[in-house]
């Protein structure tokens, strides 16, 4: 499928899919999304909660590594030991990832550096990024995920559920619901009716929450235990 390079609401760069009209971010801000809804929402929340000194993360949509690339440097901030996976069907070229330049906006003067850490890390292999950040990419399909109780969080990062709806159900969110750990949480930026449902179906506690600029509300799934 056709990939072009967009800069977004805050200046900042995603892909662009246009026999979908879909984008990898939201087009109002690339960067400000996933500080707000994965960072903010997800990572320190999780963090909040439980005085975590390690936790292991989930990525659905590992695309361009952009969260990835934030959550290490909130790792490393806030000196908590990461484990990061993500999962990812279709891997975003180098050359595409160069036209990215997602160091341009992140205001630290490692970020160009740990960025092609990030996209040099061989697949399928678990990859000591930094004291803090270990990475393992994966190449497959959601659908194929059979990890049970190993995450304590989720970025469900797929694209939206207008053009890939049989990702944004009861099926995909009990894989979920099994990957992660008691208390574990998954966050996404969707806020739409039929997924929150789909969700609590599956044992979900859900809570609507505002959304980053220009979306007025995000989705935050707690595993909790009958
Ligand atoms: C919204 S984008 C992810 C954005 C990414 N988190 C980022 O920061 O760049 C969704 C990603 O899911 C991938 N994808 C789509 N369908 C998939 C599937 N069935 N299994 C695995 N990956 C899939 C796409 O290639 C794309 O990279």
């Amino acid at each position: 499928m056709k990939r072009e390079i967009i800069k977004t609401g805050d200046g900042s760069s995603t892909i662009y899919l246009p026999e979908w009209n879909e984008h990898y971010h939201s087009k109002h801000g690339a960067l400000q999304e996933a500080k707000h809804v994965f960072l903010k929402t997800g990572f320190h929340h999780f963090l909040e909660k439980t005085d975590a000194q390690a936790l292991s993360i989930l990525e659905i949509g590992f695309g361009t590594g952009l969260n990835a690339l934030l959550t290490y440097f909130e790792a490393e901030g806030a000196g908590v030991s990461v484990d990061y996976t993500g999962v990812e069907a279709y891997p975003v070229s180098s050359k595409e990832l160069e036209a990215l330049d997602y160091s341009e906006v992140i205001s630290n003067k490692e970020a160009s550096e740990v960025f092609k850490s990030i996209h040099d890390a061989e697949w399928s292999k678990r990859v000591e990024i930094s004291a803090f950040f270990n990475l393992q990419k994966q190449q497959m399909f959601f659908s194929d995920i059979r990890a049970e109780g190993a995450y304590d969080l989720i970025y469900f990062d797929a694209f939206g559920p207008r053009v890939q709806p049989d990702l944004w159900t009861e099926k995909i969110f009990s894989l979920m619901y099994r990957a992660l750990k008691d208390d574990g949480v998954l966050v996404t930026y969707s806020a739409k009716g039929d997924v929150r449902r789909a969700m609590q179906a599956v044992g979900f506690l859900v809570e609507r929450l505002p959304g980053p600029p220009g979306k007025r509300e995000m989705l935050r799934a707690t595993r909790k235990n009958p």
